[in-house]
């Protein structure tokens, strides 16, 4: 094997010349203009993080956790604006995985693709549980009851049933769940549904047309915005005390949620064929979509934690639960309402997400030529849409909400890393080259300076209001050691990028965007680190054994 053959490249300009293999778009109508591409990013970021997640956020991290909402948004930015000069570049389908294939060469864009399938098919594993959760309520609210075997997963009632919870729905689940031979049967029956319904929906053809999908996000933003109204009537500021209940600690414990819920703006990227103007409005709608929902997030938080004690978040459906607490039932039946639609558009999105980028990689060679067929009726990548639907649907019975929700944010996180040091890795271009054509260009700073000013003042700062942070980065401690990458790796880069910063005159946003990505990858704990690494080495022997051989690039040599 040649080491050179694993980092081969498509190039860039000769997908915007002759078209890419995977770009089957090249007839479709560009109809997107900025405020559709805004709508379209809100409808694919706030559903089950905004509904669900948001509540063991509150949880764990207390009124403080808006900083974490600020921090991932931040990150969320500078990773956008990495997307946008990608999509600036190369306005074609296929998203993060085409541009890694440009920048870092096919072993890389595989590593990718196969990420990116943590973000949409795991993340609609997550986003199915709590689909379900919500739509149990709305039947509960009209007077109708699934015994609750039918309601939660294995996993979760098995774990409340060894830790006796007596008062849990998991306890009861497993206490009243029919048995065959000992083993309980018990699965999610809503989000097993709901997964075979929207996989047909994507299968036949069914396309959220740009009016529908304005019309969901009208609909989920009125009712947040109602839910914030009401809501702000039962807000006593005393929940408010103590503000950052677990230490900063606690507020970092919800990283996996709250990126969760930001996740979904980089899949306006895979919209790219279908912009009037791509290069200009594809980022603004990125940023359009993400600092509308950041906004929406921290006032739900001030609003829930307010509403009630923080300790009372922790459940999976906690904009029902709040209202519930409060008694106000008529809201109940409005917040699951709203659930339903916000998390029913967002498992559209991804889902066909998913099949289009197995689609793209298939056609690149890099898996079987199924993945790219066409249903001859229907027009739609049938094989992979029913393979997603069954790689979404089999964990149903087997994973939990939390391990999910975990397992995608690592995935997601990894590929931003990727994006944003993918731009670092672009020549620079010229002003001329751009501006006249009103493409996005990502504002050059020259971080020389300022990246080293950067590092140095901020662990002063540390230092001198949290003394003895230094040291502590470099003693095992016990939150250190949860922490598959302690922080004395994160420091390790930060001076590595400051050097590099220095010598190579790196371009300031994606270096902000790569730290503030790694930042959050500290908060995921050793236990997904094991997880995601098998994962990548199943990625790995698939290529090795497949991907590499058939790969079309394997023709041009
Ligand atoms: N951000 C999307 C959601 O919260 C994935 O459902």
């Amino acid at each position: 094997m040649n080491l050179k053959t694993l980092f081969r490249k498509k190039s860039a300009t000769e997908i915007l010349l002759h078209g890419d293999a995977s770009a089957e778009h090249h007839s479709m109508n560009k109809v997107l203009r900025v405020k559709d591409l805004t709508f379209f990013g809100i409808a694919a970021i706030i559903g089950g993080g905004t509904f669900s997640a948001i509540g063991n956020a509150c949880y764990s991290g207390g009124p403080a956790v808006i900083f974490l909402y600020i921090i991932c948004a931040v990150a969320c930015g500078f990773t956008a604006m990495c997307y946008a000069e990608f999509a600036s570049r190369v306005p074609v389908s296929g998203s993060a995985y085409t541009y890694a294939y440009v920048t870092f060469g096919e072993l890389f864009a595989w590593i990718i693709g196969w990420a990116l399938l943590m973000e949409y098919s795991i993340g609609n594993i997550y986003i199915a549980f709590s689909w379900s959760g919500y739509f149990t309520n709305l039947l509960e609210a009209m007077g109708a009851n699934i015994p609750s075997w039918l309601t939660i997963n294995y996993k979760e009632a098995h774990r409340a049933f060894l830790d006796n919870k007596l008062a849990s729905e998991g306890y009861t689940a497993w206490m009243e769940a029919p048995q065959i031979n000992g083993l309980h049967i018990i699965f999610d029956l809503p989000a097993v549904l709901i997964n075979i319904l929207i996989t047909w929906l994507v299968y036949i053809g069914t396309k959220e047309s740009r009016n529908i999908s304005n019309a969901m996000v009208i609909i989920k933003l009125a009712i947040i915005v109602l839910i914030i109204l009401v809501g702000i009537f039962y807000i006593d500021i005393d929940n408010w005390h103590p503000f950052m209940p677990n230490g900063f600690g606690g507020v970092m414990t919800a990283v996996s949620g709250v990126f969760f819920a930001y996740i979904g703006f980089d899949a306006v990227s895979t919209l790219a064929e279908e912009c009037e103007n791509p290069q200009r409005d594809l980022p603004r709608g990125m940023i359009y979509s993400l600092i509308i929902c950041t906004v929406v997030f921290i006032i739900l938080c001030l609003v829930l934690t307010g509403m009630a004690s923080y300790t009372l978040l922790g459940v999976s459906d906690p904009l029902a639960e709040i209202f519930k607490i409060k008694g106000v039932k008529w809201m109940l039946f409005i917040v699951s309402t709203a659930a339903v639609i916000a998390m029913s558009s967002v498992l559209l999105v991804f889902q066909m997400g998913q099949p289009r980028i197995w689609m793209t990689m298939s056609r690149d060679g890099l898996l079987p030529k199924r993945f790219a067929s066409i249903h001859p009726k229907y027009k739609t990548p049938g094989f992979a849409t029913i393979v997603t639907g069954f790689v979404v649907g089999v964990p149903l019975f087997f994973t939990d909400e939390k391990f999910v929700l975990d397992f995608t944010s690592i995935g997601t996180l990894f590929a931003f890393v990727l994006v944003c040091g993918g731009i670092l890795m672009l020549p620079r271009r010229a002003d001329d080259e751009v501006q006249t054509k009103g493409k996005f260009k990502l504002p050059y700073v020259n971080a020389k300076w300022i990246m080293p000013m950067l590092v140095v003042i901020s662990f002063c700062l540390l230092q001198y209001f949290n003394s003895g942070y230094i040291n502590d980065m470099f003693q095992i401690t016990a939150d250190n050691a949860q922490r598959n990458i302690p922080m004395i790796v994160f420091f390790i880069l930060c001076v590595l990028l400051a050097v590099f910063s220095f010598i190579k005159n790196l371009s300031l946003i994606p270096v902000l965007g790569l730290l503030s990505c790694c930042y959050l990858l500290t908060g995921m704990e050793a236990a997904n680190w094991k997880w995601f690494s098998t994962w990548l080495a199943i990625g790995l022997v698939v290529y090795f054994s497949y991907g590499y051989k058939k790969s079309k690039l394997n023709l041009k040599q």
